[in-house]
């Protein structure tokens, strides 16, 4: 089934240990939201299936762990104490204040979404908002202290362009990938964890001599593409966009978003941009320190072009489960499987005696849990039973059920199940490591 709902998926997240709202037990905090148990697993992974992807698998790449507080001088270079702004406006009847980009229509007489009454944006004009979250360090709160939480991890990278390329004697092109919290006063946040005020970026600032950057912005444009694909992401669920001349950055000369046709429509995953020298001048402009690049086989210096791949880890881990949602019929009930990659699932295989109470069968399951911890992550679970824990490990996106039964104690012999096919093996225990081996990797 492929038409599935967001309430579909909220709720499944919250039955099943995926998410959340935040601070539930006091009527929740607006689009906030807590991953559970079983999400900051899927979260863990997406975030490293991209580390291994764009740092340990690459010769080119470092990584970065920069602070979340950063000088407030980052955000005049970078431009977000001036610019990073939404233009608001109330709507005089019903009171609510609504993004002019998210008014319908075009031109100065606009109906509030809400009440559908009429807003004129010449006698009301709209005011300018800025999206960075403010807070004070030090015990006085004045003007001297006001300090941002971070609203892109991005600055992080830039601020230590030359402690990367000074400790790792680093030669272009090489690239910096960082993954962390960014946090923005969205004005309209929503669509559970598709916007809201904090999340997680995971975002690569890659350097490279201004004369390859268009090629290095196409490689990175297919590569980001490519690696949704490969994690499990229907090809049909996937488009670039490639943004008009017109909504470009005036120091950019290209920006393509990867887009997932979410529930809601197709929707911003991550954008990869061709950013010129902007981020490097400013800093170096700001700060009077000289960020160039000495490139040793020209004999020159020079600020490096920039590709800046930027995606959100809560949106691509919110895509993967909306993709690996399905429903199937199965003997007159429907069956819900997460069919995640094997490398994403949060559990890869669950442990299940068939008789909870026979003390030989559940020695033999822990046992063989204790065998496999090392290399997988193995859950028992006795809680129900066998065919109702088949159904949730199924939901929650396992790959396989060991089963232990009373013959499984006489013949070492234990069934294994396969999430996607249903099918059931018995193979000695023997056999065990081999056949994961080959299944899981
Ligand atoms: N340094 C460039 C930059 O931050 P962006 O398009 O504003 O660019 C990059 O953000 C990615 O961060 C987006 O593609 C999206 O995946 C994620 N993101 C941005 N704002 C978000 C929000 N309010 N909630 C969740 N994710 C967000």
């Amino acid at each position: 089934m492929s038409n599935v709902t967001m309430d579909t998926i909220v709720s499944l997240c919250k039955r099943r240990g995926f998410i959340f709202p935040s601070s539930e037990i006091y009527g929740g905090l607006g689009s906030t939201w807590d991953y559970g148990p079983l999400g900051v697993e899927l979260k863990r992974n997406v975030k490293q299936a991209w580390w291994n992807s764009v740092v340990h698998h690459r010769d080119d790449m470092e990584g970065l762990d920069a602070a979340i507080l950063m000088h407030p001088a980052t955000w005049k270079a970078s431009g977000h104490t001036d610019g990073f702004t939404d233009a608001l406006v109330d709507c005089k009847a019903c009171k609510k204040r609504f993004r002019v980009d998210h008014l319908p229509g075009s031109g100065d007489l606009r109906k509030c979404p809400d009440c559908q009454a009429e807003i004129d944006l010449i006698k009301n004009p709209p005011r300018l908002f800025n999206l960075m979250l403010k807070t004070f360090l030090g015990p006085i709160e004045d003007e001297s202290a006001i300090t941002y939480l971070r609203p892109e991890t991005a600055q992080g990278i830039f601020v230590n362009f030359q402690n990367v390329v000074n400790s790792r004697h680093r030669k272009l092109p090489f690239g910096i990938a960082q993954i962390g919290k960014s946090f923005r006063n969205e004005i309209t946040p929503g669509n559970f964890t598709f916007r809201t005020r904090e999340f997680e970026q995971m975002e690569i600032e890659y350097f490279v001599n201004p004369d390859n950057a268009s090629e290095a912005y196409k490689q990175w444009v297919e590569q980001r593409f490519a690696w949704y694909q490969e994690y499990g992401i229907k090809k049909e669920k996937l488009q670039l966009r490639i943004h008009a001349d017109d909504e470009l950055a005036h120091y950019a000369s290209g920006c393509t978003d990867i887009e997932y046709e979410f529930p809601f429509g197709w929707s911003e995953l991550e954008g990869i941009a061709n950013r010129g020298n902007f981020d490097l001048s400013q800093h170096a402009k700001q700060s009077g320190k000289d960020l160039q690049y000495f490139d040793q086989a020209a004999n020159l210096k020079y600020l490096p072009h920039v590709i800046e791949p930027s995606g959100g880890v809560d949106r691509a881990t919110l895509a993967f489960l909306v993709d690996a949602y399905r429903e199937e019929a199965v003997k007159g009930a429907t069956r819900v499987v997460l069919g995640l990659h094997k490398e994403l699932c949060p559990f890869q295989i669950a442990v299940l005696p068939l008789l909870k109470k026979n003390p030989q069968i559940v020695e033999m399951a822990k046992k063989i849990i204790s065998g496999l911890k090392k290399n997988y992550v193995v859950k028992y679970d006795d809680t129900a039973s066998i065919g109702k824990l088949y159904r949730r490990q199924d939901e929650i996106g396992t790959l396989y059920c060991l089963t232990v039964d009373v013959q499984s104690t006489e013949d070492n012999m234990i069934t294994i199940r396969d999430r996607d096919t249903m099918l059931q093996e018995r193979i000695s225990l023997d056999q065990l490591d081999k056949y994961l081996q080959e299944k899981l990797g």
